[in-house]
């Protein structure tokens, strides 16, 4: 007898609390409507529509995985990002909230600077998904993607195709796909984790996530010590520089920047109230 999207929903929350799984029901709405690609709320218009074999094998399999820890939006392959469909692998980061705030902050100001013709480099990119949110928000500025790792960058590309945005994508380390090219902004969410702190991540981050994406040496400032010697002659007069942080790093990183001409800095805060964000301009 086949079963209804109600009792999969049920019989998936119930078996994924047994396994102590945050938000059960959720997790199960969730990896349901992306099984069946539709938006959550449309599974409750269909709740007596009854499931096909394959698509019970699959939610079979994804429940499996969830419970193996496996982050759901890897399961997914999906997430949203500031109105964009951007695909995650385990290739790349899953893009975080703290993110999607900096990218928010910046299309803010770019908006009211309407940066026609001006130059964004999106450094470290991962799945595309800062720059692309910002192109999607900000149609004339030219923006660059680009990451030291293949594979993110075919992500980055692929994802740009899929929301119809046209930006450029380069490979390389920080800055070495910018020789002798010069920016008027700045966004990069860096790796920024030290040895000490990757060893006390949850195991949904250090299993699946790319430590490529998330160490940065001893301190987890390997990356803001870098920029902040190499990034100067890559920026045009009045340049601004946008860095995510990690919430303990505010201090770090001012006294890190403060050896650089800049005109003036200021740390930003997330919803939580943390040191998060850390915005330059240059003289
Ligand atoms: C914290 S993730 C950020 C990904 C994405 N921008 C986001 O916010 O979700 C850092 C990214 O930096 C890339 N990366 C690591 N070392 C790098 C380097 N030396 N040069 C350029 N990119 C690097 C990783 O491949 C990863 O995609």
């Amino acid at each position: 007898m086949l079963k209804t999207i109600a009792e999969v929903l049920t019989l998936s929350a119930t078996f994924l609390t047994d396994h102590q799984i945050e938000r059960p029901r959720r997790c199960a709405e969730d990896l349901l409507a992306s099984i069946l690609k539709v938006k959550r709320i449309d599974l409750y218009l269909q709740f007596d529509r009854p499931l096909v074999e394959s698509e019970m094998v699959l939610m079979r399999q994804y429940l499996k995985r969830t419970i193996a820890k496996e982050p759901i939006a890897y399961i997914m392959g999906e997430v949203e990002f500031l109105g964009c469909r951007i695909e995650v692998t385990r290739d790349v980061l899953i893009p975080r909230n703290e993110t999607e705030i900096l990218a928010d902050l910046v299309i803010k100001k770019l908006k009211v600077l309407e940066p026609a013709k001006r130059v964004l480099w999106d450094l470290c990119t991962g799945s595309g998904c800062i720059g692309l949110g910002i192109k999607r928000a900000c149609s004339s500025i030219s923006i660059v993607l680009s990451d030291i790792c293949p594979r993110a960058i075919e992500l980055a590309k692929s994802n740009s195709v899929k929301n119809c945005l046209q930006v450029e994508c380069r490979v390389g380390d920080l800055l070495q796909p910018f020789l002798n090219e010069k920016a008027d902004f700045v966004i990069c969410n860096p790796p920024y984790v030290s040895k000490k702190e990757f060893d006390l991540l949850e195991r949904s981050v250090r299993d699946f996530e790319p430590s490529l994406a998330l160490l940065a040496g001893d301190q987890g400032t390997d990356f803001y010590e870098r920029l902040s010697i190499e990034l100067p002659r890559f920026l045009n007069p009045r340049a601004q520089v946008f860095l995510e942080i990690g919430h303990t790093q505010g201090g770090a990183v001012q006294e890190i920047f403060r050896k650089v001409p800049w005109r003036g800095s200021q740390i930003l805060k997330d919803w939580a109230g943390h040191d998060r964000f850390f915005f330059l301009e240059i003289e």
